[in-house]
């Protein structure tokens, strides 16, 4: 949530390369955008609201003078989208500017008593007394980082903050807490973000921040110290393998249709992982006495549907909660005996890192699996198993799904051979299958993609859908409902066709749209039994079937065909993309943009 971006170079104009990186960031939120510069000591500033293509035609952001400044692009928290509530925000000489991503809680305090020294601001956020504060500690005597040192003493809350001054020019500093901040470098050059993409074209040296601790960056290096004892803290440099190529669209309209395709490279790559590291991960979770799954938004689908394949493989029955939820619903019954499970895309998602924090205060282990390198599920982690993803742009996640089922899918077969619950040769036929998905996955694709879209032009009126499964196809239909929530805004419901008749059922009226996950698992005679019932109230029923399932195909008003031959176990993967297909298209033919759907952020760093 929010994008930050900072660069400070030897020289150069930095103004066209803060706009390009902010437009990495969109997906961080979108509803206003600002950049600020410093050129012969004087700030230059332009920011509104709007997304950062429209703030640009009118302001032209590529038009700033200095080879130094920093830009952000905003999720509202407090204060409306506005061109006052814009990051960056100054203080009263306009010296000073300030990005910033988190919630300071005690705001209100702190600018009433800014207030009564003569401090004006001109927003309603909880940001601006950020420069404010730096401003008073600067005609203390401090220097800019002591200054942000003294903040951090004062403020409560989460941040990531980004600041600069007009009085020392030549740097940039920044601290956090809770919010995520990485560090780029290259000769002659220094750059910080929320996230590596933004800055991934001009470098693939990134240096991690971590919390509590702050960091000067000029154009010849950047220091690091601890908040707490002023120590200087050494820390290696690491490659990042990803490319800039990947966070490009490459030719689609859009990153989320890119990532769709994506989907059979990036399984692929994940089956590569060593089989050390899965083992290891399966290991955890066989000699734990409870085993938790933590999850929010795409990964708790991930995560319900990992669940479904650890009992069926493993014979270890793992309890999924929210992350958001978790520690009302175990009231401290956990123990070192215990293990959770933390599944994040981002490794950055609050509702689960506090999670994490809240188990490890137990002893209870963490494994973490995430698609970023160092991000902050990470350094919380007692072991972590990175996915192979890629970057991830869309707001909808897609492809980290993919490669989270992947993963739990190998670890859950590493789990069976470890407590001996399949037979040796069934586990090597499933494994065989996990193998052939990359391909299977391709063929759904080809296959899918021109029905999603002629479906999505027949049922783009329609305002509710239900999306109805067993077994592990409640996470599909859970998915393929959320996709569509998203992106084009129906109203979508996700139900255990079991379910379905105490309640949902009563939605039902001619033409309205059922949608059936139903592969020719040991759940299928008992969907058709639902399928009659929808169809029998008028339903218009829409099948994602088993190739060659002609029973379910005549049964069906639209059907989505899969290859045979998949696993009961890892459905979900193959059987999920007619769905994120429809919903893109369904975005796209409602005309919204399904890489920034209204409201969301990829990475929600808020409770
Ligand atoms: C947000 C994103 C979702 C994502 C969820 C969890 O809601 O819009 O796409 O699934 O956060 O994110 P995580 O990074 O923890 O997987």
């Amino acid at each position: 949530m929010c994008g930050i971006i900072g660069v400070v170079q030897k020289r150069g104009q930095v103004a066209p390369f803060l706009h390009q990186a902010l437009k990495r960031l969109e997906y961080r939120g979108y509803d206003s955008v600002g950049v600020t510069t410093i050129s012969n000591n004087e700030l230059s500033m332009k920011k509104d609201k709007g997304k950062i293509e429209e703030v640009h035609v009118k302001l032209n952001l590529d038009d700033m003078p200095g080879n130094i400044g920093i830009g952000h692009t905003r999720w509202a928290t407090h204060g409306i989208p506005s061109m006052y509530n814009s990051h960056p925000h100054f203080d009263c000489k306009n010296q000073i500017a300030v990005v910033h991503n988190g919630v300071i809680d005690n705001f209100l305090e702190l600018r009433s008593e800014l207030s009564s020294k003569g401090h004006e601001f001109s927003s309603e956020t909880d940001t601006e007394v950020i420069p404010h504060m730096i401003e008073e500690g600067m005609a203390e005597g401090h220097s800019l980082v002591d200054a942000l040192k003294e903040v951090t003493k004062r403020i409560e809350g989460t941040y990531a903050i980004v600041a600069m001054s007009t009085q020392e020019s030549d740097k940039i500093v920044c601290t956090r807490d809770g919010n995520p901040l990485v560090i780029g470098r290259k000769e002659g050059a220094s750059y910080v973000s929320s996230d590596i993409p933004a800055f991934l074209p001009m470098t693939d040296d990134m240096i991690l921040l971590l919390d509590g601790e702050i960091a000067v960056l000029s154009a010849g290096g950047v220091e690091i110290r601890k908040l707490s004892d002023d120590s200087l803290v050494d820390r290696e440099t690491i490659k990042i393998s990803w490319t800039a190529d990947q966070a490009e669209k490459g030719g689609f309209p859009h990153f989320m249709l890119k990532e769709i395709h994506e989907q059979p490279d990036a399984i692929r790559n994940t089956l590569r992982l060593r089989f050390d590291t899965i083992q290891k991960a399966a290991k955890m979770i066989q000699e734990a006495r409870r085993v938790y799954f933590l999850a929010m938004g795409t990964s708790g689908h991930a995560a319900l549907a990992g669940r479904h394949m650890f009992a069926a493989l493993s014979g270890i029955l793992p309890i999924f909660e929210l992350a958001s939820d978790f520690q009302d619903i175990v009231y401290g019954s956990l123990s070192e005996k215990d293990c959770i499970v933390a599944i994040t895309q981002s490794g950055e998602t609050t509702d689960t890192i506090v999670s994490a924090k809240y188990a490890k205060s137990f002893g209870t282990k963490v494994l973490a699996i995430t698609n970023v390198v160092g991000s902050s599920i990470t350094r919380i982690a007692d072991y972590t198993v990175i996915t192979q993803a890629g970057p991830e742009i869309g707001v909808a996640a897609t492809k980290t799904f993919m490669v989270q089922l992947t993963v739990l899918a190998q670890i859950a077969l590493a789990a069976s051979e470890q407590t001996g619950f399949l037979a040796e040769y069934l586990i090597e036929k499933k494994r065989k299958c996990l193998q052939e998905l990359p391909d299977l996955v391709s063929q759904v694709i080809s296959r899918n993609e021109e029905i999603a879209r002629r479906l999505a032009g027949e049922l783009y009126k329609r305002s509710s859908l239900l999306f109805l499964g067993r077994g592990v196809s409640i996470a599909t239909a859970e998915e393929g409902a959320l996709k569509l929530k998203e992106i084009a805004y129906n109203h979508a419901e996700a139900y255990s066709a079991g379910e379905s008749k105490h309640g949902p059922i009563a939605l039902v009226e001619k033409g309205y749209p059922v949608v059936f996950v139903a592969p020719r698992d040991e759940t299928r005679n008992r969907i058709i039994g639902n399928v009659m019932e929808m169809k029998a109230r008028g339903a218009s029923i829409i099948s994602v079937l088993e190739r060659g399932d002609q029973e379910l195909g005549d049964l069906s008003d639209y059907s989505f065909v899969v290859p045979e031959g998949i696993e009961p176990e890892f459905s979900t993967m193959p059987y999920v993309v007619p769905l994120q297909l429809f919903s893109y298209y369904m975005a796209r033919r409602k005309g919204f943009d399904p890489d920034k759907p209204r409201n969301l952020a990829k990475s929600v760093t808020v409770l």
